[in-house]
């Protein structure tokens, strides 16, 4: 447990990976360009997923470009960096169709970057003041995603269990406690949602919520969109001012976002495509976006699969009546002054 517990360090008043720390300099001084795209999460709010979304636009819809590698090497990872104590460290087993071929498998993410041709899409999960500078410079594009609080902290919780490089999360009575204090990787839900929200206007920031593309991807096998308003029968105080309804007749309105956000004109029958190649159930499946190419020393999937559940309200099967009342003064407390308009009822 020990072990486990030491991977985190603090930088800047943000706990991160020790070997992420190690490499901070480095880090800081990237060098960003003006086209590059950059998507930006909180840990376990849909980065697999935007990300998929986004190669599928940027490869207008080609399944065969997108399955060229796993995904954790299609979008550098900006702040990922090979723990120190691993030297023969393999991020994924070696494969025929991997970019592991021609990139060494513990290359750090900046390095992956800085050899990758523009224009380049990158990730992190780093909050607003700990961005590398050249970004803002750069005045590069941004794609956030933010995902319910409560679902976060669930989707966290099980990641934490199951990943090798992350602290034990000890009981979910004790993961509460650590989530809403912001002592995980990356820090506080609260401080991270808030600081891309807030400046949002002030640069070229796409910001969109996990539950708006969860709304309207469905996959074929799910119901249909009723053509109900998405808060049909909800009280007045619980709908949010954030969440797009998005009218029956126009179910891909998120992905479109993206691609008009991207500078790309993809027609009805490639969206469509994207939003059947980027359903849960389908990356559940594809290799190349499960994390099934991870040794299990790192993610062992059979305490809890990366691609879990990805639904809407899971919250719901873990937090006690007494656990959510808290929850939510604490997050009136610590949002107070935003405008931004979660419904936690969702
Ligand atoms: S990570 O480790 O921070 O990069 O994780 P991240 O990809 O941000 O988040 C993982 C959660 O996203 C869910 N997911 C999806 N939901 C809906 N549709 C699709 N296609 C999809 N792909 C991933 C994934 O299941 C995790 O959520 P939970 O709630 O744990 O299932």
């Amino acid at each position: 447990e020990l072990g486990r517990q030491l991977q985190l360090r603090e930088v800047e008043g943000l706990l991160l990976q020790a070997a992420t720390v190690d490499n901070w300099s480095e880090i800081q001084n990237f060098e960003a360009k003006p086209d590059d795209l950059l998507i930006c999460t909180y840990p376990k709010s849909g980065t697999t997923w935007i990300q998929e979304i986004v190669d599928m636009i940027e490869q207008n819809g080609d399944v065969e470009k997108c399955q060229r590698a796993i995904i954790q090497h299609r979008h550098p990872f900006i702040e990922w960096a090979r723990p120190s104590q691993t030297s023969a460290w393999n991020i994924c087993s070696p494969c025929n169709t991997c970019i592991t071929r021609t990139f060494p498998p513990d290359f750090k993410g900046v390095e992956k970057a800085n050899i990758m041709p523009s224009p380049r899409i990158l990730r992190t999960h780093l909050p607003t003041q700990l961005l590398p500078p050249s970004f803002w410079e750069n005045n590069c594009k941004f794609l956030y995603v933010a995902r319910n609080a409560k679902d976060c902290m669930v989707s966290y919780y099980h990641f934490q269990r199951m990943n090798q490089m992350l602290p034990d999360p000890g009981t979910w009575e004790e993961y509460f406690e650590t989530f809403i204090n912001g002592k995980v990787a990356w820090g506080s839900w609260y401080d991270h949602v808030k600081g891309w929200w807030e400046i949002k206007d002030r640069y070229q920031i796409l910001f969109l919520f996990y539950e708006d593309i969860k709304r309207v991807s469905k996959s074929p096998s799910e119901e249909p969109l009723s053509g109900l308003c998405f808060w049909e029968g909800y009280p007045e105080e619980f709908k949010c001012s954030n969440v797009m309804l998005p009218s029956p007749q126009d179910p891909k309105h998120e992905i479109q976002k993206v691609m008009q956000f991207m500078g790309k004109n993809l027609g009805e029958t490639v969206l469509h495509k994207i939003v059947q190649e980027t359903s849960f159930e389908k990356m559940k499946e594809n290799p190349m976006t499960n994390r099934s190419t991870v040794p299990k020393s790192i993610l062992d999937q059979s305490i809890s699969p990366f691609m879990r559940k990805g639904t809407v309200g899971d919250w719901k099967n873990h937090f006690t009546v007494a656990q959510n009342e808290r929850f939510d003064e604490i997050y009136r407390q610590k949002m107070e002054g935003t405008s931004i308009n979660f419904c936690m009822e969702l």
